[in-house]
């Protein structure tokens, strides 16, 4: 294979990422069984609410295998509508179309939306789904400091083009900051924009019944295109569009990554069902969950790391050295404790971290513990954040 030149660049970017420490590995089932889990995104640890479980059982009928087709060859489940008429209920919206993934939802809804000449105004910090969405597009970039609407008014006014589009997530997988939406829309009315923001990380928590942050502060009916998925606070699998129902239709026609993929099984849907009533019928859990993580922020910053301007259930705890974000997720793991060290190119340079994803499952005590653990990595290596 040494001769083949596509063998040698691969080679050479696995040695590059090997030499840098910077060699992405998937850890294993049996190493993280038995730990504090800090690294999930089942914000509200529905996965252990036994209801769930029992109710999406009987709601799959024991059907486990695939859909056996594209939703659009045929439809192997009617739970496709009952759960897309869930979520237009619990989203109070006029149409709704399931995805296979949120990372689905992004590239097919960006892919069709966007033509060569449309300019897409994005978020620095927005989700690699949305970067992807946009590249597969071939739609042109323009990237706005993160959550800066200064720099984002100042880019529109410059634009020229006739078609544009501002894209956010609105809570950020990393950082745990929130989108400013009511500017947002606000600028995106004066310059004549369509307007698509992610939900990935508000879903179930923000908003009345958890319906995002959209919902919360209001501005759900000036926003175009909602995405959602199902993968994290549902704890499920899955994403979707919340929108009109003529963009329905259009990414029906259009969106690729829905026409010619193989849809989701019924058991999924099933989970998702269940999952989305019970957190309709169990207000309050969002809030609960914020609660909690106020007071891991707290105690973070009286220990002496920043956290950013996190406000959510994502509490970064700033490192910025690569190695010292590494040495600080071995050392949680020797005590039982999962906390993912995150590093660039996930994040910036030199913004290293530990992504701290606070959920229900963590009980008082575990948390007094990571603390009384972080403290003593503090104080061991002197670290100075
Ligand atoms: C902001 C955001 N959007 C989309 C996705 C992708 O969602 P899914 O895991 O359902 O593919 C993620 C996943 O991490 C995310 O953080």
């Amino acid at each position: 294979m040494q001769n083949v030149p596509l063998y040698n660049r691969i080679e050479k970017a696995l040695s590059q990422r090997e030499s840098s420490h910077r060699l992405r590995v998937i850890p294993s089932f049996k190493n993280a069984a038995g730990n504090i889990d800090l690294s999930t995104n089942s914000y509200l640890n529905l996965q252990a609410e036994r209801s769930i479980s029992e109710e999406a059982a009987k709601l799959a009928e024991a059907r486990l295998h695939g859909n056996l087709s594209s939703r659009l060859i045929s439809e192997q489940s009617g739970l496709f509508t009952e759960l897309e008429n869930e979520i237009i209920s619990w989203k109070r919206c006029e149409s709704v179309l399931l995805y296979n993934s949120g990372y689905c939802a992004n590239l097919g809804i960006l892919q069709a939306v966007c033509a060569r000449d449309t300019e897409v105004f994005c978020d620095r910090l927005n989700h690699a789904s949305i970067y992807d969405g946009i590249a597969l597009a071939g739609c042109k970039l323009i990237r706005y400091s993160h959550c800066d609407m200064a720099d984002l008014e100042k880019r529109l006014s410059a634009s020229s083009a006739k078609e544009k589009l501002i894209v956010t997530d609105t809570v950020f997988s990393m950082d745990g900051d929130r989108a400013p939406l009511a500017d947002i829309c606000s600028l995106a009315r004066k310059y004549n924009c369509m307007v698509m923001v992610d939900e990935a990380h508000a879903v179930g928590i923000f908003g009345k019944e958890g319906r995002g942050l959209a919902d919360e502060t209001g501005v759900s009916g000036e926003i175009d295109i909602i995405v959602g998925t199902l993968s994290k606070a549902v704890a499920g699998l899955g994403g979707y569009f919340a929108g009109s129902s003529r963009l329905r239709e259009f990414f029906v026609n259009f969106s690729r990554s829905l026409i010619y993929s193989t849809s989701l099984p019924q058991n999924v849907l099933a989970f998702d069902l269940a999952a989305i009533r019970h957190i309709r019928k169990n207000s309050g859990l969002g809030e609960k969950l914020l609660h909690k993580a106020a007071a891991f922020r707290d105690c973070l910053q009286k220990i002496g790391f920043s956290t950013l301007n996190s406000s959510t259930q994502i509490v970064p705890c700033m490192l910025g050295d690569d190695n010292a974000a590494l040495d600080l997720c071995r050392f949680f793991h020797s005590r039982k404790i999962s906390a993912p060290a995150v590093r660039p190119p996930t994040v910036p340079d030199s913004t290293a971290r530990i992504r701290f994803s606070i959920h229900l499952g963590i009980e008082d005590d575990q948390m007094d513990y990571i603390l009384n653990q972080l403290a003593q990595w503090k104080k061991q290596n002197g670290f100075l954040s």
